[in-house]
């Protein structure tokens, strides 16, 4: 894996800003590196203008990750799955991010800052990053998630 996919991108509105700030803060301690897209005030904004690049970045391949807040999760997670190499997991326990890796193979996760323990949300993002894809019967099943039917 190459530096540049070591690097996980972050991006949140006003409604995530506070989770993003301690999760930057908390895991850069441990290791882990992000680029911060923004928001960076509590002025309210429009969530998908810091969730796109986070998207896009993943969607083109210079990350591997990424990592969206708002303050439901939904708009982020909405936002982030418009892009066609995105999977993008609304998360609220570390169970259910453990399994959306093994068997989803996401590469968001979306988190809902209003609404989260903020020490849970770093073990599950901890979990996010650390927990690989089975693959197996999951590839076959993530690749026909795209077979859009007419
Ligand atoms: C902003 O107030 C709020 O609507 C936003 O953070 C998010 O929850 C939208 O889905």
């Amino acid at each position: 894996m190459s530096e540049i996919q070591n690097i996980i991108f972050i991006g949140s509105d006003h409604g995530g800003l506070e989770l993003k700030t301690y999760l930057i803060k908390k895991l850069h301690k441990q290791g882990y590196y992000f680029k911060d897209i923004g928001t960076y005030s509590g002025e309210s904004v429009d969530y998908p203008d810091f969730i796109h690049p986070v998207a896009a970045a993943v969607n083109c391949g210079k990350v591997e990750k990424g990592i969206v807040i708002c303050g439901s999760g939904q708009g982020a997670n909405m936002t982030a799955n418009k892009y066609a190499k995105v999977r993008s997991a609304l998360c609220w326990n570390v169970e259910q991010t453990i399994l959306t890796r093994k068997h989803n193979n996401a590469n968001i996760i979306a988190l809902p800052g209003r609404f989260i323990d903020f020490d849970l949300a770093v073990e599950m993002v901890i979990a996010f990053i650390d927990t690989p894809f089975e693959g197996g019967r999951h590839l076959q099943r993530i690749e026909k998630i795209s077979q859009l039917k007419d």
